[in-house]
């Protein structure tokens, strides 16, 4: 039986989050039931229509605050309807992003700053916080290189337009980094951080063993596979 953990990946659009939350979300379901994995945003109904109001390059004019509220709007709607029960029925949360997210892209990238992130997750969230963040920072090259020509081809395959950050300026991304690493250094018990350019199975290695090593730490009960 697995016990309840949250844990939430984080990192620049292009750093292979996605890839690295599936290959958990497998090695979790082989070792019983009760994995659910979810975004932000998005996750909810909600949250699908606040993803597509704040990701579509043609919300033009959103002012860096309202881009902010609008990420709350969609976690706070998230943990209330999703992660929290979850959480409370025993289960694994794998999330593709959460308030480090905001941190980072608008209180770096929008240079927004931290303190406001911080109280508004304390009274909107309930200050719920990730018993493991996972931050995957390949280079900055790599994931940049990486990001736009997916999104690129995203948006070929789909028509669905959620390129609005992609239009950022590199200025904006290496804002975006100093914070993860900012974030990564002032919590470090709560942050692993994987930095640098490693192959798909060498991440998912040293994701498995910061999970084992938290689910065997002596708060955390543990894993009966
Ligand atoms: P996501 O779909 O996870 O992008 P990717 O798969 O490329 O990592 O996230 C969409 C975008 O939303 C991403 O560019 C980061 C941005 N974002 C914020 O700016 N603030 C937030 O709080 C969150 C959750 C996402």
């Amino acid at each position: 039986m697995l016990r309840s953990l949250f844990i939430t990946f984080e990192g620049l659009d292009g750093s292979g989050k996605t890839t690295q939350i599936n290959r958990l979300a497998a090695w979790f379901k082989e070792r019983g039931p009760g994995v659910l994995v979810t975004r932000q945003p998005g996750g909810t109904a909600i949250g699908d229509r606040i993803r597509a109001l704040a990701l579509d390059s043609r919300s033009t004019g959103l002012a860096p605050m309202a881009e902010m509220a609008l990420m709350f709007a969609d976690r706070a709607q998230a943990i209330a309807e999703v992660i929290q029960p979850a959480l409370d029925a025993g289960k694994i949360v794998l999330c593709d992003r959460f308030t480090d997210s905001t941190e980072a892209y608008q209180g770096g990238g929008r240079e927004l700053g931290s303190a406001a992130v911080l109280e508004l997750h304390r009274l909107l969230c309930g200050n719920l916080q990730p018993g493991l963040t996972l931050l995957l920072l390949p280079s900055f090259e790599a994931s940049l290189t990486r990001a736009r020509r997916r999104n690129q081809r995203a948006s070929e395959e789909s028509g669905a337009d959620e390129d609005r950050f992609e239009q950022e300026q590199d200025a904006f991304y290496r804002r975006v980094w100093r914070k993860y690493m900012e974030i990564a250094t002032r919590e470090p018990a709560r942050v692993v951080l994987i930095e640098g350019d490693f192959s798909i199975d060498e991440v998912h290695e040293q994701i498995v063993e910061a999970v084992a090593k938290r689910l065997a730490g002596p708060a955390a009960g543990a894993l009966h596979p």
